[in-house]
């Protein structure tokens, strides 16, 4: 569908060829809540197929759908839809697939309020078994006649664990299931997971897409036969719709994508290089240094490392990785990633600790997101850092 085009040119021109651009070389925000029709019997046809037409911006707007097209083609999909924030993709495509009785099966650890989202579906009787394996047969023991999803993250959750696509989104074609996976980590410019076999990849446009830490933003892209279906539904209903001011932020965070990645790369790789031979630390978690586990799947299935990871450090005592992180100056406080500021969050200092336990995260465990600062600056700070603490 997209043989011929390349992403730099995605992220560019592709999806603005419309008359109404006029040459403009950027896509101008439809500020419209919205949009008119010459006849009754014109609206009336619109409302017919609310996900084609601009009727109401709840549904559909213009410089949403250029957004639409390019994260669709990113991702090598048929279709995009784009929701207010990154949950608002998640809790929709997921609702969209299940009823009262189903199960949905995650693989590894995924994000903190995707697993409350799925926990709050069970009051619509909706159950979720989360295995922990690198074996796809193990789920044969847990999958049932009302298992409907497989949902997955790779790297997973704050261990930056790596799944094999091909072989879980197999096993899961082979059963009926549709695999759901989170794809914000590695970003469509490094890992195409729906050409390996997964249905419907869901991703925050918040972090590297949107790259300037600036909007709130999700999408998810599939088959047409999937995304009709919640584009008329469940993004009508929950009305997470992504506004056109936001869309435009991500259309420009999308111009620079392709630079972006590879620089937020090298960066990571160095600092990481650098931790992984410290003696304070007792474990670096990111796939693109050759020690971690999962290092030769990654790179089979990956074409390039984003930059958040996790250290460990050589520590049970949460006071000291209180230390740590205060020690630090240029990397940051604060949550989320993928934007040029480099940032630091500890789970043990943030998430309650029965949390923590389930998904395997020590007290040490320290995430960075390497932005784009220099280099040298970021190994100089985390080793005053480590020397003070
Ligand atoms: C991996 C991952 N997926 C999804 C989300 C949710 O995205 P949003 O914050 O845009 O709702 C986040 C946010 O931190 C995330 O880290």
């Amino acid at each position: 569908m997209y043989e011929h085009i390349d992403d730099s040119w995605i992220c560019g021109r592709y999806g603005e060829d419309e008359p109404w651009m006029s040459g403009a070389v950027n896509p101008p925000v439809f500020e419209n809540s919205l949009f008119t029709f010459p006849t009754a019997n014109a609206l009336a046809d619109g409302l017919a197929a609310e996900d084609e037409n601009y009727v109401y911006s709840r549904g559909t707007n213009p410089t949403v759908d250029v957004l639409q097209r390019k994260i669709a083609a990113l991702e090598r999909a048929e279709r995009a839809k784009c929701f207010a924030s990154g949950m608002g993709a998640i809790a929709a495509t997921i609702s969209s697939l299940v009823s009262a009785g189903d199960q949905v099966i995650v693989v590894g650890a995924v994000y903190g309020p995707t697993t409350q989202f799925l926990r709050y579906l069970e009051k619509f009787g909706v159950s979720h078994t989360t295995v922990h394996t690198d074996n796809p047969a193990v789920l044969d023991s847990v999958v049932t006649t009302r298992s409907r999803v497989l949902y997955l993250e790779s790297p997973s959750y704050m261990r930056y664990g790596v799944i094999d696509l091909r072989a879980f989104a197999g096993w899961a074609r082979g059963r009926g299931l549709t695999t759901v996976m989170d794809n914000t980590w590695a970003t469509p410019i490094f890992q195409k997971p729906l050409t390996m076999g997964v249905d419907l990849v869901v991703h925050s446009l918040s972090k590297y897409i949107g790259g300037h830490s600036d909007l709130v933003g999700g999408v998810v892209a599939g088959p047409s036969r999937l995304i009709r279906p919640l584009a008329l539904t469940e993004y009508q209903l929950y009305g997470a719709a992504l506004s056109a001011h936001e869309a435009a932020k991500a259309i420009k965070g999308l111009r620079t994508l392709p630079v972006r990645m590879p620089a937020h790369q090298e960066r990571g790789l160095r600092v990481a290089e650098f931790l992984v031979k410290h003696p304070a630390i007792r474990a670096v978690n990111h796939p693109g240094l050759p020690g971690h586990p999962g290092h030769e799947l990654a790179r089979a299935q990956m074409t390039g490392f984003s930059s958040v990871f996790s250290l460990e450090l050589d520590t049970e005592d949460i006071t000291e990785v209180a230390r740590f992180v205060d020690a630090l100056r240029h990397f940051r406080i604060g949550v989320s990633w993928g934007g040029f500021e480099s940032l630091v969050s500890a789970p043990a200092l943030t998430t309650q600790e029965s949390v923590r336990a389930t998904m395997g995260i020590p007290v040490g465990l320290v995430r960075l997101s390497v932005g784009l600062e220099d280099a040298d600056t970021l190994v100089a700070d985390l080793a005053e850092a480590l020397a003070t603490s």
